[in-house]
């Protein structure tokens, strides 16, 4: 019995995403079809090594990774079948925790070669090798973006090349090959729709997407590794820091560093993050909510937060640390800057000292997981500054606004960022 044959003939799938635990018949009950999954896709790897993989994580990973006792939704082209039953979640308990969804997005590529035969797979576990270039050397980046759901029931996303085009950038800092911009469209919105019913309704959160580049092949020695995998997984959230749209409390670190120049903390690359653990993880554990970054030349410049840009605003003008090689370049930072410009605000991208940010009127954070965040307090070498009056500021709030009505589809878009699933 071939691989088709074995997850086509397996009995149910279930999924638990933590509360909600779902079945569906095999003969497709509670099944519709995605008007996207008409071509490419198949749930079936292609690759024979991956069938046997996969039919081992269904048959014998049932509990721990969100598939059990397995059935893949077998689809023959050209027609798709994704679950459309509503899932049993609490949308108004959102926060930023992994919730395991039905399917994932694998495609693979060897070191020259382009990568081809992308597919959907149910969500789970992926095989790789003990002397895969990402387990060995930090040979991986990843992406986020996010997927609204709208009013009239359609799907947006918002900058989505922008991703692509950031992650291609990544890949040629981190020798590794990439999909194309195209490829990684495509495969997105493949992922989304196929996941739609964990999208959450309106007003409620987000579908968080999450694209990984990584070196999957073997290599002892240094090197780039021989194979790679693009692998796209999703999960419905809310809010990233607990306090939501409240402010945050960020402790500026004087001893640590993100990045340096001429190294990585350009790119989206694993290691970065990694690397802020430390510092983070003892900023928490004194009540604060993260850690803002200095430039290490002099210790005098801000750089960023570990998961999103910084903005300071004085009067009319904002000001957000250019983009030099040592910060991440924010999607939504590009955004911000275009949006504060449009509504008259002097915005500037250029080195900022800490002593503006201890002067400042307003301070706040970007990024897709954070949106805009507003920040209450900074720390700096014991010394705690306030922000406003514990509230949110009128700059922050009135962008926050203006973004988030944008991403969910409430106002016209006029700048042509959000882009239709539907
Ligand atoms: C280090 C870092 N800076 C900034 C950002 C914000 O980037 P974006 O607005 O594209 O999400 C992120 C988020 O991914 C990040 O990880």
């Amino acid at each position: 019995m071939d691989g088709a044959a074995v997850l086509a003939n397996a009995a149910t799938t279930t999924t638990t995403a933590g509360r909600g635990v779902r079945r569906e018949s095999a003969n497709g009950g509670s099944l519709s079809r995605s008007p996207y999954l008409t071509t490419n896709f198949s749930f079936l790897p292609h690759n024979s090594k991956l069938q046997n993989q996969l039919r081992f994580t269904l048959k014998n990973a049932p509990t721990t990774y969100g598939i059990s006792n397995a059935r893949a939704v077998r689809v023959d082209s050209p027609l798709s079948s994704v679950p459309s039953e509503a899932v049993d979640i609490d949308w108004d308990a959102l926060g930023f925790g992994l919730v395991h969804t039905d399917y994932m997005y694998t495609m693979k590529c060897s070191l020259g070669g382009n990568f081809s035969n992308g597919e959907l797979v149910p969500f789970g576990n992926i095989e790789i090798n003990p002397s895969a270039g990402v387990l060995n050397y930090g040979q991986g980046l990843f992406e986020g973006l996010k997927a609204y759901r709208r009013e009239d029931g359609n799907i947006l996303l918002f900058r989505p090349k922008e991703n692509a085009t950031r992650m291609m950038m990544g890949a040629e800092r981190m020798c590794m090959p990439s999909p194309s911009v195209d490829q990684f469209l495509q495969a997105v919105k493949a992922t989304v729709l196929a996941n739609e019913r964990w999208i959450p309704p309106p007003g409620k959160g987000s579908l968080y997407i999450r694209p990984l580049l990584m070196g999957t092949g073997s290599i002892l020695g240094l090197g780039p590794a021989p194979e790679y995998t693009f692998l796209i997984y999703v999960s419905p959230v809310g809010n990233y820091f607990k306090e939501g749209l409240s402010p945050i409390n960020l402790l500026v670190e004087t001893d640590m560093h993100r990045a340096c120049p001429g190294g990585t903390g350009g790119v989206k690359t694993i290691g970065n993050y990694a690397a802020v653990l430390k510092a983070q993880g003892a900023a928490k554990a004194k009540g604060f909510s993260d850690v803002l970054y200095l430039n290490s030349v002099n210790k005098k410049l801000l750089e960023e937060v570990s998961s999103c840009n910084i903005f300071v605003v004085k009067g009319n003008t904002i000001s957000t640390p250019e983009i030099e090689g040592t910060i991440l370049p924010g999607i939504t930072r590009k955004s911000i800057i275009d949006m504060a410009r449009d509504q008259g605000f002097q915005v500037f991208e250029k080195p900022v000292t800490v002593d503006e940010l201890l002067e400042a009127d307003e301070v706040f954070c970007t990024g897709t997981a954070v949106v805009v965040s507003p920040v209450g307090s900074i720390t700096y070498l014991g010394k705690r500054v306030t922000y406003g009056s514990g509230g949110v500021g009128v700059v922050s709030q009135r962008l926050y606004s203006e973004l988030t009505r944008l991403q969910m589809g409430l106002v016209d878009d006029k700048m042509g960022w959000t882009v239709e699933l539907k």
